[in-house]
């Protein structure tokens, strides 16, 4: 077989800046040894997020151009509603600023005190916006996922078992909805298989509770379908993103990922009653439904963008070029979540540095370690993003794993900056014996990993 290679040509370029060693040592301690403080232009890989983050093409710039930017009907929203209803065929379509906008207005109808909502893995906005209304957001991944050196086809799929246990538990007139993370990002951007989506949908229909898809990386949780699961090597990935879709009774989605935009995100829903209670919603706090809080030409960037986003010559790419890199740093004997995910690579920093414990952050060592070494920008999601404070002892609560995060921007990147990306890798794994833990000394009430600052421990 030949080499996979970008299924397009570079028209229009943005130059990255280099730095030294040296600089970049200076620039970390100025950020409080926190990637999120550092200035965009002194990165020269950036892995931090693959929302927001892709390569527009010609065709979604020219529908830039075309938008239509009426204040009420405007023909951009007519051509979004035809893009998002042919994938998910859902009556109502409500556009949204981004995927939090959406999951607010939802749950701001369907939450509130003594409810609870159960999903594969809550992606942290999806959790924060549940938790927000007084409501429980309850994860219940299968088994399999939870360990990071276990390879399987469908990590990402719920537990069906713990699913219908649960619903007797908390009795189903207390759960709104269930919801299914296409791919698990928090779970290291695992598919869920259409079996498992069926299943989900069975104990659904069962205790008459709606289905709900956090959708962002539909199509490739699609793709890994066609390549995984028996039945689904001969269909189109549009028919088996229907298929997917088929099950739910509505969707969240944020466009800045499988949508190929910028900025953009949408509720897409069958419920008359309850779409019309989000649309009220939406123009108090978005816009008017035909726009939602976006202008006319984001709408035309993203219906073009789901036009591209199943082409299969791109997933083919696309899916390909995340496993290139994860095979690269584990043939170094790096360990990371296997098999690699759809949109990134989580490296283990447990296993990376054994030595480290979770209150000195590994992650955040290993995230700092990599911008030093070749200025590559990625995010901890470990003890800084996901740790509490027990309340009696003050002792922190490490969440079950220690990962860093390597998002893959979707079509910026080309094979050689990927290999540069697995030789910082390597290099900082030869070093391990070197890196440090860290502290915060200063750091924010709620979603601290934002702004906290840091120390290396022994400076
Ligand atoms: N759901 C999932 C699974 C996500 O990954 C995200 C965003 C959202 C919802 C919220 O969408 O940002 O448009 O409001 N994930 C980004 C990330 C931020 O880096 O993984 P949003």
């Amino acid at each position: 077989m030949k080499t996979i290679i970008e299924p397009f040509r570079i028209k229009s370029i943005e130059p990255i800046r280099f730095t030294t060693y040296e600089e970049r040592k200076h620039i970390l301690i100025e950020a409080g040894y926190n990637p999120f403080l550092i200035r965009a232009d002194d990165v020269l890989i950036d892995l931090l997020t693959d929302s927001g983050t892709s390569a527009m093409s010609a065709k979604q710039w020219a529908g830039i151009m075309e938008g239509d930017e009426s204040y009420a009907g405007s023909r951009s929203f007519f051509r979004f509603e035809n893009a998002v209803r042919k994938i998910t065929g859902d009556k109502f379509i409500i556009p949204t600023h981004q995927g939090r906008a959406a999951e607010k207005i939802l749950f701001f109808i369907l939450g509130g005190e003594g409810k609870f909502i159960p999903n594969n893995t809550h992606f942290d906005t999806t959790r924060a916006n549940i938790e927000f209304t007084g409501a429980e957001a309850v994860d219940l991944l299968n088994e399999t996922g939870k360990h990071p050196e276990i390879r399987a086809d469908f990590k990402g799929n719920m537990d069906i078992a713990a699913l219908e246990k649960f619903i007797l538990d908390k009795k189903p007139e207390n759960i709104p909805l269930v919801m299914i993370t296409i791919t698990n990002n928090s779970g290291g951007g695992q598919p869920v298989s259409m079996q498992n989506i069926r299943e989900v949908k069975e104990v659904c229909k069962k205790y008459n509770l709606p289905l709900f898809l956090d959708a962002c990386r539909f199509a490739e949780n699609a793709y890994f379908i066609k390549r995984r699961e028996k039945g689904y090597e001969n269909k189109s990935v549009l028919e088996i993103a229907q298929e997917i879709f088929s099950y739910a009774d509505g969707a969240t989605m944020s466009a800045k990922k499988d949508a190929l935009v910028n900025i953009g995100g949408f509720l897409s829903l069958n419920d008359e009653k309850l779409a019309a209670k989000c649309r009220n919603l939406l123009i108090v706090t978005e816009g008017f439904p035909t726009y939602g809080g976006l202008a006319g030409r984001d709408l035309e960037a993203v219906a073009q963008g789901l036009e591209e986003v199943v082409d299969e010559h791109y997933l083919q790419y696309r899916i390909r070029s995340t496993e290139y890199l994860g095979e690269k740093i584990l043939e170094a004997g790096i360990p990371i979540i296997e098999p690699p995910g759809g949109h990134a690579i989580y490296i283990d920093a447990k296993r990376f540095l054994p030595n480290i414990p979770p209150r000195e952050y590994p992650g955040q060592s290993i995230v700092c370690e990599l911008y030093l070494e070749g200025g590559v920008r990625s995010v901890e999601i470990g003890s800084v993003m996901f740790g509490k404070y027990d309340k009696a002892t003050g002792k922190l609560i490490p969440p079950p794993m220690e990962l860093v995060r390597l998002a893959i921007p979707r079509r910026v990147y080309t094979q050689s900056h990927i290999d540069f990306v697995a030789e910082v890798v390597i290099e900082v794994f030869k070093k391990r014996n070197e890196l440090k833990g860290y502290e915060i000394i200063e750091e924010a009430p709620a979603l601290r990993h934002f702004t906290a600052k840091f120390k290396p421990i022994g400076n």
